[in-house]
């Protein structure tokens, strides 16, 4: 049975039984329900246990959203479990990934979008048992059910965001190029990488510190003899425009005398099993128990060991193997033993063994083992993990900021990654899309995944650029660098044992290559950022599939091309040697078309509507800027912030008018969520055969020291087309 409760205009909350509050929602839902009959779309259908929810699809009916996942844009014709797991082989029949965003659209004869906000397995199946129909199995009876009856998509991700919170803003900095590598073992390795970046004069912002920086993978721990003087090291580095990036694990190493593990223990801040003692299973450092970070008092214990990083400059981490990845539990490991026994003697086993290495790969993040082991709620409840696994990864990140940073560095911005995740993760971190592989399908992976990612909020992210497992090509590690550089996040990332993917790990000609994109990506950075805060105030996604602003068939089914911003198409070059590929010019809009490879060159035509094959060469991607809209490019630098952009110049196709709003702050704290930031309205307008620029500034006020915020830019410079691909210039210093 369900009750309901209208929570925003036209968005209704079904909910049946007392759900567990996963604070996905922040918006406050009141005591005020009705009793509910009705259930809009859906047939829903009542069990013993679980309730399913059919809907009947129209054969023209798309289906967006689910966030992370794998196959098409489009989900349907697939069937999905909403379960967070640590699976590194990212296989388009795959039905899980790390993280759990039950929030879709259905887009076709009718249009509404729904969210369910259940922390243990859903199962999506979407046209996959039978080809029309959509059922949602939620096998409990205690969970909120969103409906969202908006037609429009930009309205119902507002609705969305205003329920969940608004995605959060990292530092200026982050979107800068990132360099990782499982791993860096050491500090002079870290100190040779961020020289040759220097060196080689390839702009760097962030290198990672992979597990080999731990003693003996204990978390919170430094391996003083791989990394003395850390806090210099850390400084020095600093100094030179790049920030350490730790990683954190949550399996805490069993070890007497390890603090963490000590004070754990004491405490009872780990998850218990059956039996109430502190749940054992394998991770990295071997044997561990995992912090519970469903209970207030561990997350607060957590968060506070931020500090140790904290106090030396270092602002940014990534969380990972927090589905909570599990190598083996110690039933899992006696089941192994019981294997190995067996085999003895049956070297004729056949296909015997093929059914024993199943069971052995079934060992790792095995459902029994999450069924076994329980957590200590805030409300003192005791839950089986089950339940709410898919909070594990999002409740780690609340101990990290919520618990941590918020109290240990209220006001300055971080970066903080992980790579679990649930709803509402999107307000306090973001997500890496996790282990894809140097698979030239893989682009395409995070094409989708880009886009759907941010319709369920999180803006900011990225896939590991060049693949993380396998080995890259310098063709593909080109192409994906160039990819890279139009998604959020631009890491690149790559797996112990295989081929380096640092721009110098190759030849100097892909080396030269790479320096030309990334510096022609630190030259978007006024544009990039401008859209970033502009997207984020507005609640409107930054990275928008085609079929967010325009209509038709055709545009719903493209997945490699998408808006980088407002005024940016981007359409990557993503299959192995290709020299151009097609691209689809939607709607009524002209195109200036920009084939980009180095920042100050400028290959420009002018399309109209329709679909082309454009030429692009291995060091070009073709960028499409939409008629009456404009980008802005600066002169790029090592770092983010290395010297203060005074001079911005203006790229556009204007046949009317066009604006844009550039936007500036400190990059680093949060003031400017008290009015601390400066914008400039660019405006172009065209009038007859003449063309007028102007330029507004709106400095704004802190309201706390009545102080104004300056802009720094000093001089705009425009380079605007006509739709004959004339080119009128200008400079507006101001
Ligand atoms: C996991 C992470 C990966 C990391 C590795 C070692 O596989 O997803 O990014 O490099 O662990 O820590």
């Amino acid at each position: 049975m369900f009750k309901k409760q209208m929570v925003l205009d036209d968005v209704i909350l079904f909910r049946t039984g007392k759900p567990f509050n996963t604070t996905a929602v922040i918006k406050e839902i009141t005591d005020d329900f009705d009793n509910s009959d009705d259930f809009p779309y859906f047939e829903v259908k009542e069990y013993e246990n679980y309730y399913e929810f059919v809907y009947e699809m129209d054969k023209d009916d798309y289906v967006y959203g689910l966030g992370e996942q794998l196959g098409a844009l489009n989900k349907r014709g697939k069937e999905y479990k909403l379960y967070s797991t640590d699976d590194p082989i990212h296989t388009p029949e795959k039905g899980s990934l790390y993280g759990s965003h039950p929030f879709a659209f259905i887009d076709g004869s009718k249009k509404f979008a729904f969210m369910i906000d259940f922390p243990g397995e859903i199962v999506f199946d979407i046209g996959y048992t039978h080809k029309d129909l959509m059922t949602i199995k939620v096998p409990s009876k205690d969970f909120d059910f969103y409906l969202f009856d908006i037609e429009d998509k930009y309205e119902v991700i507002k609705k969305y965001l205003e329920l969940t919170g608004s995605p959060f803003v990292p530092p200026k900095w982050s979107w800068g190029f990132q360099q990782c590598r499982w791993s860096y073992p050491d500090a002079d390795t870290i100190n040779n990488i961020a020289e040759s970046f220097r060196k080689d004069g390839i702009p760097c912002d962030a290198i990672y510190m992979d597990i080999d920086y731990m003693k003996d993978y204990k978390v919170f721990t430094v391996d003083e003899e791989k990394f003395p003087n850390f806090e210099d090291f850390a400084k020095n580095l600093k100094k030179d425009g790049f920030k350490l990036v730790p990683i954190i694990d949550p399996g805490v190493k069993i070890e007497d005398n390890y603090s963490v593990y000590e004070e754990g223990k004491e405490n009872n801040y780990f998850c218990k099993d059956k039996d109430g003692e502190d749940f054992v299973a394998a991770v990295w450092p071997g044997l561990t128990h995992f912090p519970d970070f469903l209970n207030k008092e561990a997350r607060k214990w957590w968060g506070e060991k931020y500090k140790f990083f904290t106090d030396k400059g270092i602002y940014s981490f990534w969380n990972d193997m927090n589905e909570p990845s599990i190598f083996y539990s110690l039933k899992g490991f006696n089941k192994l033993v019981e294997i190995g026994e067996n085999l003895r003697g049956n070297e004729d086993m056949g296909i015997k063994s093929f059914l024993a290495k199943e069971q052995m790969f079934d060992m790792a993040n095995n459902r029994e083992d999450y069924k076994s082991f329980y957590h200590r709620a805030d409300d003192g409840s005791t839950v089986n993990h089950d339940l709410v696994h898919n909070l594990y990864g999002y409740f780690m990140a609340k101990a990290t900021v919520e618990e941590g940073f918020d109290n240990i560095i209220p006001n300055q911005r971080y970066l903080l990654l992980s790579r679990s995740s649930y709803l509402g993760h999107h307000r306090i971190a973001t997500i890496w899309m996790g282990d894809n592989m140097s698979w030239w399908d893989h682009m395409l992976v995070q094409m989708r995944m880009l886009q759907s990612l941010n319709m369920a909020g999180f803006f900011y992210t990225g896939a590991d650029v060049g693949g993380f497992g396998s080995n890259a090509s310098p063709e593909l590690v080109i192409r994906w660098m160039q990819l890279g550089a139009f998604t959020p996040l631009y890491r690149n990332h790559s797996a112990l044992g295989t081929r380096e993917q640092e721009p110098f790990a190759f030849d100097e000609e892909t080396k030269d290559i790479m320096r030309d994109i990334i510096r022609l990506r630190y030259s978007l950075i006024p544009y990039s950022y401008s859209e970033y805060m502009k997207s984020v105030s507005e609640l409107r996604p930054f990275i928008k599939p085609l079929h967010m602003d325009y209509e038709g068939k055709r545009v719903k089914e493209i997945e490699d091309q998408y808006m980088y911003g407002d005024s940016i198409m981007v359409a990557p070059v993503h299959t192995q040697n290709a020299k151009g590929r097609f691209v689809h010019l939607p709607g009524d809009d002209k195109w200036l078309c920009w084939v980009a490879s180095k920042y100050d060159e400028r290959k420009m035509s002018i399309y109209f509507p329709g679909d082309f094959y454009v030429d692009a060469d291995l060091n070009e991607i073709p960028l499409f800027i939409k008629e009456n809209k404009l980008i802005t490019i600066s002169e790029p630098m090592n770092y983010v912030g290395e010297k203060e952009i005074e001079e911005i110049t203006v790229i556009g196709l204007v046949t009317d008018k066009a604006e844009f709003t550039y936007y500036e702050d400190d990059g680093e704290t949060k003031d400017y969520q008290k009015g601390k930031f400066a914008e400039a309205l660019i405006t172009v307008e065209k009038e007859g055969n003449e063309y007028k620029f102007s330029v507004e500034k709106d400095e704004h006020e802190n309201p706390e020291t009545g102080e104004t915020y300056e802009l720094a830019i000093k001089r705009i410079k425009f380079e605007i087309y006509d739709e004959h691909g004339n080119i009128i210039e200008n400079t507006i210093e101001i």
